[in-house]
């Protein structure tokens, strides 16, 4: 297993240099219909890059992150309420958040549709879901999949368009943006 509890630091200085400019656009996209003051969830969030990135121009927001890592959530912007916890068993009442986001973070989690339940229990009416991650059917992405389950990871990577397909199956509409061997996806619950 890759020790995130011990990677807060590698992922709080040299995370947000690897973040695409792309994904930190699409991600302000995604944002700009969310209510104002709304609670956001930050999934698998390790240090809280997303939020970061989120609050760079939605800084009106309410932000929540979850991950199983203390080591990861201890470097988080005081503005992120953190909680220790997995996606698959989300500690907040049903309907608690507006939107939920999720950075390279996906792949990691041990049950993909447990997780996707979760998330669509916690989520408002009409709640929206964006999605970081990298793509299975690529040369890179291949590559980083097969790394990661040397590593023990359950290397949980999909094709954006598989992850589509699943997201519908539970109830969201979904569009898909590229960037290179990485995809975003923003989705609503309908
Ligand atoms: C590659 S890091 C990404 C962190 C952050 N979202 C970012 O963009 O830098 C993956 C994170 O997923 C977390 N993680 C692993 N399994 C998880 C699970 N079952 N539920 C929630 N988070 C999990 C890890 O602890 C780690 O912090």
């Amino acid at each position: 297993m890759i020790p995130f509890n011990h990677l807060g630091w590698v992922f709080k200085y040299l995370g947000p240099l690897i973040y695409p400019h792309t994904v930190r656009e699409s991600l302000c996209n995604f944002l700009e219909p969310v209510s104002k003051h709304a609670p956001i969830l930050d999934l698998g969030a390790g240090t809280g890059i997303m939020s970061e990135f989120a609050y760079a121009c939605r800084a009106d927001l309410q932000y929540s992150a979850v991950d199983p890592a203390e080591g990861m959530l201890k470097f988080s912007a005081a503005y992120i309420q953190t909680h220790q916890g997995h996606a698959e068993l989300l500690p907040f009442d049903s309907d608690s958040f507006e939107a939920i986001l999720i950075g390279e973070a996906l792949h990691h989690f041990q049950d993909v549709d447990k997780s996707i339940q979760e998330m669509v229990r916690v989520l408002q009416k009409e709640g929206r879901l964006f999605i970081y991650d990298f793509d299975s059917s690529t040369f890179m992405g291949k590559n980083l999949c097969r790394i990661e389950k040397i590593f023990g990871e359950p290397g949980n990577f999909f094709p954006p368009e598989v992850l589509k397909k699943k997201l519908e199956s539970h109830g969201f509409s979904v569009h898909i943006r590229h960037h290179g061997y990485r995809y975003t996806i923003a989705g609503q619950l309908l």
